[in-house]
């Protein structure tokens, strides 16, 4: 159930060269959120910049408790530039939560999250609900070089064992990345796969997945524009058995079964 709300900005900080960190107030009624949805930020036009829609942005954090709300971003266009001017105090509207999350099935106990960059902020809240639910969890963390590897501390305040791989292009992502993991599947630690993102890693996990048996499921990155199931600017095809099959990505995902992705 989402809804709208006026949300109170308690502090909005760079957390690298890349990336910063925005941190709501925002109430209770739109923190019943699950890792893997996202909200519908209006964000400020910035100056010479004409209006625009709504940005989609993922989950980093919440706190029905705290009332608290947060997202890691990276400056990347005229909505996040627009993100980027707020200050403590000034009010955001957000839209949300939206969409389909994460699952946790019983028989997923070991737990493998594998991403990269800001990838790795949409899979942060599923490492506190893997947590909550006494999973373990192995936090394989991709990233240009080692200080980009985002969220790291925060896996390992939840209990994970992070592996930190890191190269300018992603060629660390196979095959290096692939025998890696094929040494954790070999040791029985693997029961699924999470992932984000990236279409390389995508690729790699499908084949994984299909040789081992492992299932997983995927947080499609994907253009949207209503991201409430009206426009269908956000349709991409996906593997239904032998058939291709059409789905929103804001409505039926963003979080979809490994297997379904087409790269
Ligand atoms: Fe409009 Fe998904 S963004 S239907």
């Amino acid at each position: 159930r989402c809804a709208e709300a006026r949300a109170i900005v308690l502090s909005n900080m760079p957390v690298n060269g890349e990336y910063r960190l925005l941190t709501l107030d925002a109430p209770a009624e739109v923190l019943d959120c699950a890792p893997g949805q996202f909200f519908q930020l209006l964000c400020p036009v910035p100056e010479g910049e004409h209006p625009f829609l709504r940005r989609p942005m993922s989950i980093y954090g919440y706190d029905a408790h705290a009332e608290q709300l947060q997202f890691l971003y990276k400056i990347a266009g005229a909505g996040t530039r627009g993100l980027a001017t707020l200050r403590a105090g000034d009010t955001l509207n957000v839209l949300g939560p939206l969409g389909q999350g994460f699952t946790m099935p019983d028989a997923w106990q070991n737990l493998m999250l594998v991403a990269r960059g800001v990838g790795l902020a949409t899979l942060a809240p599923l490492a506190r609900m893997a947590q909550q639910q006494g999973r373990s969890l192995t936090a394989i963390c991709s990233a240009r070089s080692p200080e980009l590897a985002m969220s790291v501390d925060l896996f390992r305040s939840y209990g994970a064992e992070v592996i930190v791989v890191h190269d300018e292009d992603g060629s660390s992502e196979v095959p290096a990345l692939e025998a890696l993991i094929e040494a954790r599947i070999a040791a029985g630690s693997v029961d699924a796969f999470y992932t984000c993102g990236s279409r390389r890693l995508l690729t790699m996990l499908q084949r994984l997945g299909q040789k081992h048996g492992i299932p997983g499921e995927i947080a499609m990155e994907q253009q949207m524009a209503c991201g409430l199931g009206m426009c269908q600017a956000c349709v991409r095809p996906f593997r239904e058995g032998n058939e291709v099959v059409h789905r929103r990505v804001c409505r039926e995902g963003p979080v979809f079964p490994i297997s379904e992705a087409i790269a």
